[in-house]
């Protein structure tokens, strides 16, 4: 799809529009070897375009994994709490990115941000399937009876049925380490759900969300665009057939 030379490059995120301005009436935008310095130049998408001498890799959507720390919210924007976009260096940052499914702000763990809302849609729709894992620190012991309960479908206390949840116990003591993994995403749904047994959440991270996994590298706070090959596993996951 064609479109304005000017709007293609700042799309890309690392120079705003007037400052892509300046450059191409400068002469220092080249698209396929040639010098134009016409910032409303009808553009292809596959054109070859250089900015300051650089190749100019063009990205249709961009795709990254966060590994959230506590205490920031999984918003776009808010007035007073820094959110998760807020911790983006300025070189991954974007116009239009948002997180694809919400962690609480003490939650840690797993965030994909994207600027793509049928790659993002995809994700998050129960009828997909994709599991998402979680580690939960509670603040009371587990049985296998909570395994059980939480295969059955646990009946959150306002009357919501819950789709079958995978329970496992990884450290058996009075404050149990667990891994979850629900495929729906209600507000505060784990958080919820072991509140109809009486635990406590005292701890959580998301692990991964379905061929995702939290890449163990990335320290809390630091964020990586995703793989070409963890793209195509999730769209495969999700059936989604558009390609990067
Ligand atoms: N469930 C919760 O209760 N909180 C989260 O952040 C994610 C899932």
């Amino acid at each position: 799809m064609a479109q304005r030379l000017d709007k293609l490059i700042a799309s890309q995120g690392t120079l705003s529009r007037s400052e892509t301005v300046r450059l191409i009436r400068a002469g220092k935008v080249t698209v396929d070897g040639v010098v134009c310095r016409d910032a409303a130049c009808k553009v292809e998408e596959t054109c070859a375009v250089t900015v300051n001498g650089e190749p100019l890799s063009y990205q249709r959507f961009v795709y990254l994994m966060m590994n959230k720390p506590a205490g920031i919210l999984c918003v776009s924007r808010d007035p007073k709490v820094p959110t998760v976009l807020d911790l983006l260096p300025p070189a991954l940052r974007r116009k239009g990115l948002f997180p694809a499914g919400r962690l609480d702000k003490d939650t840690v763990g797993l965030v994909l941000l994207t600027d793509d809302g049928d790659f993002a849609h995809r994700l998050l729709a129960p009828k997909n399937d994709i599991v998402k894992r979680y580690q939960v620190r509670l603040d009371g012991p587990l049985t296998e009876e909570h395994c059980r309960r939480f295969a059955e479908g646990i009946v959150l206390a306002d009357g919501t049925l819950c789709r079958p949840a995978t329970l496992k116990i990884l450290e058996d003591s009075e404050q149990p380490l667990a891994e979850i993994g629900i495929t729906e995403g209600r507000y505060h749904q784990i958080k919820r759900m072991f509140g109809t047994v009486d635990r406590g959440v005292v701890w959580l991270k998301r692990l991964s969300m379905g061929p995702l996994e939290l890449d163990p590298m990335l320290n809390e706070g630091e964020t990586r665009p995703i793989t070409e090959k963890e793209w195509a596993e999730l769209a495969k996951a999700t059936n989604f057939v558009q390609h990067i």
